[in-house]
């Protein structure tokens, strides 16, 4: 099989980058080697009922101890660039202690990289806060901030321009909503005062980090990485329309008007007063500083309409899905797009940082005939190549996920790899959509 992509599209030209990604926690293992202190996803599985079967971050891909057959394995698919990131446990285990072995394992990533062709692309931040700083309010903690921009001055200091591309973040959202605002990610809390705190000061470290990341490492991107599930009103009157407008603000421009215009949107806040951060009244100039890119992380839509007490609920919709439940709708990622070129005049380039699909469908001789999760790519490269053709300046794409791992609260039941891991023997076997990919990125 092959994806089918127009002759003259951007997506065919050697300068637009493709690669694969992933994530510290969910594919290394190892987690008490070479010093690597406890993180808050190893205390959120550690407790019972938050994440599905009890699963935890052990042994995962047992990446960490695999790392030379991985690149390989990256090596093998003919991407341009491999995004991961670095768990700050591993390089900060206790406050102050820069840890050399964690360090280390950074380095052998990314020069194995480089000896291979394939361009380092590192977050700096995918989910993985070290437990002691959650024992002193993790992300409600102001000092949080200044604390993490310390951590990425001394990588981005170590790595240097070896690295190609640096996100202070993965999906702020995710951190700051799922851990402190609605209880199903690490650390578990349930508040939105706590919710929209911890939004403020994760966007307050990625504007405090970026001018040391800049200096250590003058000829890499730096940029940060949102996700976004684009609202769509279940009809044409006005309460619902209203209800989109107000969950985009909520989910999406709280997080990207303060980056790219100061501002946070004034339609949450006017209407929750009780939800706004505490702040200083520097903190917007700082968070909106100079980004060379945006990452996009997209999977899917949502529908919704005005609730009758509270704003919006979610609408459920009939139609395609991938196995963990979520709409494919790939016209919502070129809307979501051409939408965000038209509100910020400022959008700087965008990189799709990750994308993909759970597919479940298990080994069969061998083979791992994953069709839907073939097809879901193929729809989204279509959705990203119409988004070029109607004037967004977008530069890469990266699949999620190079292969199996572990599926943050829904533990190793979802399945989101280009690469089958049985995790009992630790084998990986390329599914179709891995082969499809090699063949058309050796094609280009
Ligand atoms: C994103 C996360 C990533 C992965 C995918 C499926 O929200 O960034 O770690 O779990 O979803």
């Amino acid at each position: 099989m092959n994806f089918t992509i127009p002759e003259t599209s951007k997506l065919r030209d050697k300068a637009f980058t493709f690669g694969v990604a992933t994530a510290s926690f969910q594919i290394e293992g190892a987690s008490t080697a070479d010093g690597r202190c406890e993180s808050i996803w190893d205390r959120f599985c550690a407790t019972p009922g938050k994440v599905l079967n009890r699963d935890n971050g052990e042994p995962a891909c047992d990446h960490y101890r695999r790392l030379e057959q991985d690149l390989d394995l990256i090596k093998s698919l003919g991407v341009d660039a491999y995004r991961f990131s670095i768990a700050w446990p591993r390089i900060e285990p206790s406050p102050n202690m820069w840890n050399e072995a964690g360090f280390a394992f950074y380095e052998r990533l990314v020069d194995g990289l480089i000896a291979r062709g394939i361009k380092p692309y590192a977050t700096l931040y995918h989910w993985d806060l070290p437990q002691y700083l959650e024992d002193r309010g993790g992300w409600i903690n102001r000092e949080t901030a200044y604390k993490f921009a310390r951590y990425a001055d001394r990588v981005s200091a170590r790595l240097g321009d070896r690295v190609a591309s640096y996100a202070t973040f993965n999906e702020p959202w995710c951190s700051a909503f799922l851990g402190y605002r609605f209880g199903v990610h690490a650390p578990g809390l349930k508040s939105h005062r706590l919710g929209f705190q911890a939004a403020h000061h994760l966007l307050l470290a990625h504007g405090l980090a970026i001018p040391a990341m800049r200096q250590n490492a003058p000829q890499a991107q730096h940029g940060i990485v949102l996700n976004v599930t684009p609202s769509y009103a279940q009809s044409d009157s006005a309460d619902d329309q209203w209800a989109a407008a107000f969950a985009d603000d909520e989910n999406t421009h709280t997080y990207l008007q303060p980056l790219l215009q100061r501002r946070y949107p004034s339609r949450v806040f006017d209407r929750h007063p009780d939800w706004a951060p505490t702040q200083l009244a520097s903190d917007l100039a700082i968070i909106a500083a100079p980004i060379d890119f945006l990452g996009i992380n997209y999977y899917t839509r949502s529908v919704v309409k005005k609730a009758s007490t509270g704003d919006y609920t979610n609408v459920p919709q009939d139609g395609a899905k991938t196995d963990i439940g979520w709409a494919i709708y790939p016209t919502a990622l070129t809307q979501l797009l051409v939408d965000l070129k038209t509100r910020y005049s400022n959008l700087p380039p965008i990189f799709i940082t990750e994308n993909g699909a759970a597919d479940n469908t298990g080994l069969v001789d061998g083979a791992v005939h994953d069709m839907m999760r073939t097809d879901y790519y193929q729809q989204h490269l279509n959705a990203v190549h119409q988004a070029i053709e109607e004037g967004v300046d977008i530069r890469g794409y990266f699949a999620w996920s190079l292969m199996d791992n572990f599926e943050w609260a829904e533990g190793y039941s979802q399945r989101f790899g280009i690469v089958h891991v049985d995790y009992q023997t630790q084998v990986r076997t390329l599914k179709t959509s891995g082969k499809t990919w090699q063949i058309f990125l050796a094609e280009r």
